[in-house]
């Protein structure tokens, strides 16, 4: 049994991102190369979704493995060592198995400490802020010190390759943040607004091999395995949520759209977040995008666009974040950071 010997620190005042990193594969799969397999091209990919091209993970390359190379990314700039976390969060669709937690794998290739807490988190594209909601909760308990919080997904490997509407938008990638406590106030995590939309499941799901319909020899030849979606329901839904997650947490905290200097919203698509720049009344440069050169990489988006957003000097300390998402659940949420 490990030993449980972790001393109960002082509840912080806050909880601060004390580091960043990320993991895109290798494997580049382009816009062209699309146009190759299917009745599609660069032309349509572009001018509905922003998507050049996204990165595809090799078939030794899992879901573990991306989110080890985000996390130790993530350690490095935050100077501390595997030893030093008490708390992993994993949020994906795209576990390496279904059970156990991908947190777990994670743990043991990272070496984290046998009495670290290891779990993860089904919120989609989402996932990352409800992740990191959990994270900076349970630093702010007192209970926990730093956490290691990773968004990774392989969704290649949850896409129907043969239909057009849905493979084009989707790639694979890994983030992670490092989060601890700070005695100062107003820096970090100021606030979150999180919400879901429950009654609407089928508009982006994968409807075969859960508990309510497991896998059959039937399923897997109608791909009911692999992601299925209603496009122009869910990017209404998605531009609406966004704005209103948006604008409650900035009305939360008294702020307007325009004292918030980077805005880094989930990476679904150019014209979702062309719309929220609109609605916000804020320019696009405002808003930090990667999605045409990694699609919609669902829970990694917003760890692996913050940590490039910060590596490319976009963000600095004393700057204000807001970080928004939407994703199948239907799942949504927001975030403001005072770095
Ligand atoms: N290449 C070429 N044509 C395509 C295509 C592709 N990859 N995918 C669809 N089409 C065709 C359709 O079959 C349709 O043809 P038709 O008019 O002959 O029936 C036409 O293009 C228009 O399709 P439509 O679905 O109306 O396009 P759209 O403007 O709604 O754009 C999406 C489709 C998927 C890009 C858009 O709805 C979207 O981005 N939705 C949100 C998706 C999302 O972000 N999901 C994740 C949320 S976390």
């Amino acid at each position: 049994m490990p030993s449980s010997s972790r001393a109960k620190p002082a509840a912080p005042v806050s909880t601060v991102i004390l580091g960043t990193g990320s993991f895109a594969p290798a494997g580049v799969l382009t816009n062209a190369e699309l146009s190759q397999r299917m009745d599609t091209s660069d032309e349509w990919i572009v001018t509905r979704t922003g998507i050049r091209e996204r990165r595809i993970a090799g078939p030794g390359e899992s879901t573990s493995d991306m989110a080890v190379q985000a996390a130790a990314a993530a350690l490095a700039d935050a100077k501390l060592a595997p030893a030093e976390i008490d708390l992993l969060i994993v949020a994906t669709i795209t576990p390496d198995l279904t059970m156990p937690a991908t947190a777990c794998m994670v743990q043991a290739k990272l070496g984290l400490p046998t009495t670290a807490a290891c779990f993860d988190v089904n919120a989609a594209c989402s996932g990352f802020l409800y992740a990191l909601d959990t994270a900076c909760a349970m630093i702010g308990s007192g209970r926990y010190r730093h956490a290691l919080v990773i968004g990774v997904e392989k969704l290649s490997t949850i896409v129907d390759w043969t239909d057009r509407t849905t493979c084009v938008l989707f790639g694979d990638g890994a983030g992670a943040v490092v989060v601890g406590p700070s005695s100062k106030p107003d820096v970090g995590l100021l606030g979150t607004r999180l919400g879901a939309l429950g009654e609407n499941v089928e508009l982006l799901y994968i409807p075969g091999g859960g508990s309510a319909a497991p896998a059959t020899p039937e399923s897997l030849k109608a791909g009911a395995h692999t992601i299925k979606m209603k496009g122009k329901e869910v990017f209404k839904l998605a531009v609406r949520v966004m704005e209103e997650s948006a604008r409650d947490i900035l009305e939360q905290h008294g702020l307007r759209a325009d004292q918030i200097d980077c805005v880094v919203p989930h990476q679904a698509n150019l014209r979702i977040i062309e719309a929220i720049a609109q609605y916000l009344e804020l320019p696009l440069d405002r808003f930090f995008i990667n999605v045409g050169r990694y699609g919609n990489t669902s829970a990694a988006s917003i760890p692996l666009a913050l940590d490039e957003a910060r590596r490319a000097g976009r963000i600095k300390n004393g700057d204000l974040t807001l970080l928004v998402a939407f994703g199948a659940g239907l799942t949504y949420g927001s975030a403001l950071i005072r770095w």
